[in-house]
């Protein structure tokens, strides 16, 4: 074997943003910087060799099924081989912990998949993402590092936990009580949880979703104060769907308020949608604290997931 590579796959995001001519930094265009540029001059690890590849350029407010099933196509190639010993994915923080969680649900790898990100452009005389690209690359270089995980503002995160829970912080991201992986320090790895555990990889889910033209449609509904009941009746019903020409609602998330409670009107129309077939996971709409299953729960409990991964639990149920 050769010298060992790290590769870095670009997509996007502000790490790639330059500011609009003129303008200051918060007014700026994200996914313009090729990650060819945004590696170049960054030192390799010591003992490795970097590659990149642009797997996509956008906003990762826009994530969509192409960009996840050709980033998972790109994943799966670079991990199968045998002198690439990590892979380092530059993203947009906005749907970061998407991406994050399909990448372990779907390949939980035995080599490290680290994400990184920034909250400043690439040309912002501050911009964060030099340096959160040098420590993605240093957790990616450490032995023994494995799974899918995400790397900002010095702090390490598990797919599973991470979330974007600050506007504009540039230490914008928590694992709320799950606590951190760890830390990088001045090029080191300082861990204080286990990495995220390897698995067998989902090879059916992975044919499925690769082939997949659409993923099966799981809205998010938020319960609060003074909640209608209506808004779910209109999501789930056949005739919006076809009269908007998109697929019927085959699941719901319940974002509810604190334990997971859901405001009365909602809870009957979600008994309604789960009576005609609709799949119903409750969730909390809190940033921080676990959902507990309670005795005779009519929505089962998306344990430990935020609404959005929750949602993509559902979806790819659904579609298995
Ligand atoms: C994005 O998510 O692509 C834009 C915002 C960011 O990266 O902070």
């Amino acid at each position: 074997m050769g010298v060992e590579k790290i590769v870095v796959l670009g997509t996007g995001g502000t790490i790639a943003g330059l500011a609009a001519p003129a303008a200051d930094s918060r007014v700026y265009v994200a996914a313009q910087k090729p990650v060819a540029e945004l590696v170049t001059g960054l030192a390799a690890p010591s003992g490795f060799e970097l590659l990149s590849e642009q797997v996509a350029q956008i906003d990762s407010k826009d994530m969509d099924l192409a960009v996840w099933q050709k980033l998972l196509q790109r994943c799966v190639h670079w991990l199968a081989q045998a002198d690439v010993r990590g892979l380092v994915i530059t993203h947009g923080t906005d749907t970061l912990e998407e991406t994050a969680f399909l990448l372990q649900t779907v390949l939980a790898p035995r080599k490290p998949v680290v994400l990184t990100c920034a909250m400043r452009p690439a040309d912002a005389a501050d911009a964060d993402g030099p340096q959160n690209l040098r420590d993605a690359l240093v957790v990616a270089a450490t032995a023994g590092a494995q799974g899918v995980l995400a790397v900002c503002a010095g702090r390490i995160f598990g797919a599973q936990d991470v979330q974007k829970v600050h506007s504009s912080r540039l230490d914008a991201f928590s694992a709320g009580e799950a606590g951190d992986v760890g830390r990088v320090h001045q090029g080191h790895v300082d861990r204080q949880r286990d990495w995220p555990q390897p698995r067998e990889p989902q090879e059916m889910l992975l044919e499925v979703l690769l082939r997949a033209s659409a993923l099966p449609r799981v809205e998010i509904v938020l319960s609060h104060a003074a909640a209608c009941g209506a808004t779910v009746d209109m999501l789930v019903d056949p005739a919006a769907a076809a009269r908007f020409g998109v697929p019927p609602v085959r699941g719901l998330v319940l974002a509810g308020t604190g334990g997971g409670t859901v405001h009365h009107e909602l809870e009957a129309a979600l008994r309604r949608a789960q009576a005609g077939g609709v799949r119903v996971l409750r969730s909390t709409r809190c940033n921080d604290g676990f959902l507990q299953p309670r005795p005779k729960d009519e929505f089962p409990v998306a344990a430990g997931l935020s609404a959005v991964k929750a949602r993509l639990a559902l979806m790819l149920e659904l579609l298995h």
